[in-house]
Formats: C-alpha cells, sequence, structure tokens
C-alpha cells in the first residue's frame, strides 16, 4: 500500500503566489497593525483564513458556468440546482439564498420570536447572531467533550441530549421553535455529530413537536467521518449517508461557499408548505425571486455540480487525510491543537502554545503574527480578541473560553507541498515559542472588532 496522500486531481488552471521575504512580511504586519484581516491577499502565501468561499472549482464546474441561463424566472439552472440540492437533501421546497447566513436570516424571521430559545449543537457566529437580533436565545448544548481540546471522542459535535431536554423542559415547548445540529461543529473545532445522535435529536423532537433543522455547510465531510467511524456505515456510500442525515430533519440551512465547492450561494430547504410561502414572501423582499434568490444562473450551477462533487469519495479520503497530516505532524512535535483534527481546519490552543503570554496579551493573535512573519500564513484568531468581553473596571476584560488558532483548509486550492511548508513554518515557531511576546490592543471597533483591531508589540 502506498501511504503518499496524493491530490485526486490534476491541475489545469493555476494562480500565481507572491513570494515575499520575512523583513517585507514585517513591514505588512506592522502596516497592518498586526491584524492579518488587514494585509492584501496578494501579500499572503497560504490564506488559511477561511475555508469558505475559497475553494478551486473543477473544469465540469466552470464547464456548466458557461452554460448558466440568466433568465430572471424558472431558468435551466434553476431547475438543474433545484434537482441537484433534491436529489441529495430530499427536502420540498428549495430556496436559493446569496449565501448561509442570508438563510439563516429567513428562516428565523419566520421562526424564532421575541424570548424564544433555540438549542443547537454550538451556533456559529452568524446563526448566533440572527437569532438574537430576533430577540432569541441561541443555547448551546454540545457535549461535555466538546469543549475539551485534547480530549479524543470520534463524535466531538454530539448534542448533549440530557441537555437538551432539560432546555426543552425549562424553556416549555411553546418556546422552542426549531431545534438545530451544525454538521460539522464549526465553531467547536470542526467536530463531526453521528447518525445516532442524529436520531437521538430527532426522537426528542418528535417527543415535543419542534421541528429539527440542520446547518449543512460541511455535510459532506460530516457524512465521511460517519463511514469512516460509525458501525454500520464503511459500506455505504457518502450521498446514501447524507440522504440518510437529512431524512430526519425538517429543513436544511446551507452555505454553499463550503461543501457545495463553490465561491458564493447557499439556501434554504423545508418539508413545510406553510413556511416555504413564508420565507419565498421574505425572500422576494431581500433576496431575489424564488428561482435565483440573488444568485446568477452560473452561480446556481457551479453549486448543482458542486454539490455532487463534495460527495466523491476520492475527493473525501484526500480531504480527510490532509487535514489530518498537519494535524499530526505538528502534534507529534507537542504543539497543541484540538484533537481529534476535523475536516477542513485545525485548531492550535494557543493558551498552552505560548502559556507565557497572559490573556489579555492576546496570544492567539501573537501566534497568528508569527505564523505571517515566519511563512507568510494567514490564520486568525478564535480567542479574546474575537469573543473577550469588557469587565467590571474600565479597561478590564473577560477572556473567551479558549484561545485558539484556526487553519481552515480551501477546498482542492493547495497541495501536500503547501501543508509540508505550513508544518514546517508552524515547527519553526514551535521551537522558539519562548521568545514571542504578547501584543497590546491600540484600536478597537465597538463591535466585531476582531476584524479591524490594530495592535503593537508589548
Ligand atoms: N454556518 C456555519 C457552520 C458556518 O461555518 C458559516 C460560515 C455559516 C453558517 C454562514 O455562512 O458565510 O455563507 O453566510 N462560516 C465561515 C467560516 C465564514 O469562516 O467559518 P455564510
Amino acid at each position: 500500500m502506498i501511504k503518499s496522500i496524493i491530490e485526486p486531481f490534476k491541475i489545469k488552471v493555476i494562480e500565481q503566489i507572491k513570494m515575499t521575504s520575512p523583513p517585507e512580511r514585517q513591514r505588512y504586519l506592522e502596516e497592518a497593525g498586526y491584524n492579518p484581516f488587514l494585509i492584501d491577499a496578494e501579500n499572503v502565501l497560504i490564506d488559511l483564513l477561511t475555508d469558505s468561499g475559497t475553494a478551486a472549482m473543477s473544469a465540469e464546474q466552470w464547464a456548466a458556468i458557461a452554460q448558466g441561463d440568466e433568465a430572471y424566472a424558472g431558468s435551466r439552472s434553476w431547475i438543474r440546482f433545484k434537482n441537484s440540492v433534491q436529489n441529495i437533501f430530499g427536502f420540498k421546497h428549495v430556496i436559493p439564498t446569496h449565501q448561509g447566513r442570508a438563510a439563516e436570516r429567513i428562516l428565523f424571521s419566520c421562526m424564532v420570536k421575541n424570548g424564544d430559545v433555540v438549542p443547537n449543537n454550538t451556533h456559529f457566529d452568524t446563526t448566533r447572531a440572527n437569532i438574537e437580533y430576533l430577540g432569541g436565545e441561541a443555547v448551546d448544548l454540545v457535549i461535555p467533550e466538546g469543549k475539551q481540546p485534547a480530549t479524543l471522542h470520534p463524535f466531538k459535535g454530539n448534542m448533549d441530549i440530557a441537555a437538551l431536554c432539560a432546555t426543552i423542559q425549562k424553556a416549555g415547548r411553546d418556546r422552542v421553535p426549531l431545534v438545530m445540529l451544525t454538521l460539522t461543529n464549526n465553531s467547536g473545532g470542526g467536530q463531526p455529530v453521528s447518525m445516532a445522535n442524529i436520531r437521538a435529536v430527532r426522537k426528542i423532537c418528535n417527543e415535543h413537536q419542534i421541528p429539527l433543522y440542520i446547518d449543512a455547510c460541511r455535510f459532506a465531510e460530516n457524512a465521511y467521518f460517519i463511514k469512516l467511524r460509525e458501525e454500520g456505515y464503511k459500506a455505504k456510500a457518502p450521498l446514501d449517508i447524507a440522504r440518510e442525515i437529512f431524512s430526519y430533519a425538517d429543513g436544511c440551512t446551507m452555505s454553499a461557499k463550503k461543501d457545495g465547492l463553490a465561491n458564493i450561494g447557499g439556501f434554504l430547504a423545508t418539508n413545510d408548505d406553510t413556511l416555504a410561502q413564508q420565507e419565498k414572501n421574505l425572500l422576494i423582499l431581500t433576496e431575489g425571486y424564488p428561482t435565483y434568490g440573488g444568485l446568477a444562473g452560473r452561480d446556481l450551477e457551479a453549486i448543482a455540480v458542486g454539490l455532487n462533487e463534495a460527495l466523491h469519495e476520492d475527493y473525501l479520503n484526500y480531504r480527510i487525510a490532509s487535514t489530518r497530516y498537519l494535524g499530526d505532524h505538528i502534534t507529534r512535535e507537542g504543539v497543541p491543537i484540538v484533537q481529534p483534527p476535523g475536516a477542513h481546519a485545525i485548531y492550535i490552543d494557543a493558551a498552552a502554545f505560548l502559556p507565557h503570554i497572559p490573556r489579555y496579551q492576546y496570544p492567539g493573535q501573537a501566534l497568528v503574527a508569527e505564523l505571517y512573519l515566519e511563512g507568510g500564513i494567514r490564520a486568525v484568531e478564535i480567542g479574546s480578541v474575537m469573543f473577550g468581553k469588557p469587565g467590571p473596571r474600565p479597561g478590564e476584560e473577560i477572556p473567551a473560553t479558549m484561545e485558539l488558532v484556526r487553519l481552515a483548509i480551501p477546498r482542492r486550492v493547495y497541495t501536500q507541498s503547501h501543508i509540508d511548508y505550513v508544518v514546517e513554518a508552524i515547527l519553526d515557531v514551535w521551537s522558539r515559542r519562548d521568545k514571542i511576546r504578547g501584543l497590546k490592543m491600540v484600536y478597537q471597533a465597538p463591535f466585531l472588532r476582531h476584524f479591524t483591531a490594530r495592535f503593537e508589540r508589548v
């Protein structure tokens, strides 16, 4: 058996990477106030900021794009899109949107009212924000293992069933308009949810007659983890596993920028006729006519093809192996990461990586800055810069629960040699970790400060 991981594709079109020297990177970093969000992408060598909208499309997708039908209503591209979505997800109504959060906004606007409670394994930021914007409470009920970075568990994204029951009991059925499951659990380290857990959540939903919706962004990766790790799924195709997952749900929200292998797009799906009508009415108000929902016909084509490619077994096998390779190689040298590696990203535990840097000097941001300096790698801090809250006294801050740095891997974009380069850069930073200093925040916006904050070295 040959062990080398190879990309199950050849490269037809290339995009030049501009090489930069350490002194150049020092200058770019200082100009950006030590915040890589403020560095031009051109000056980034390996961009691991997100796996969203950053995929490389296939020749088949580009060929489909050339056939985009831009008719306003009922275009051929819409029909292809709808058929492709229904073939996998199986829901009766499909409503295209320009991306995932638009689907969330429309779903919650129709279902959630002031004082409602929405349980999820872990809400992604936009999901939480859209619920809170309507006066609802977004409750995270992932199993305890899902909150411990070093603990091993095959399905760390699972929902805590006892906590779900208690939450419904406490709020009362009438205040829980829906239950959600995020596949995979992005905010919890990209960890999968098992089929048994999805079934158990469905059972509780049935008992209380509460609809179950799936945040399906990374459904194909989750399906593949089920195939690899759950009893009884070894011989099943990812498509059949995905179909079973969605058979337990009443609908879903989807960002096609992830497992749709597209650069933009999303959708909302449901089996509820009345709800679908309300959603379409709202869609017309803000997104577009229900057969395009803010997308061009060519975008619908790219997604129709991409959803199927994301379920190819060779692709999923390579995807998971490649991310795992990155995680395992840095773990072997002692770098602390969220275990086990997920499919779309590796999360480094920056508080454990840089224990000498106090939380108020942002160890995660300091590590992000060093990764850029060392290798031109752009990662994102998911810690106290993103989630720190003002403390009781002026200037004081309550740190986030964890100080993580996410290295998100765009789909089909980087090769194994790029991954080797990332491993080497991380290990170089690791070997000189004692000398890395913390950062002081010198500018912050009143909300979502991580996008524009500026820092200086302590
Ligand atoms: N749900 C999950 C689990 C997500 O990861 C995202 C986006 C969304 C919903 C929203 O979708 O961006 O199309 O509006 N996650 C990206 C990320 C931004 O970098 O993790 P969107």
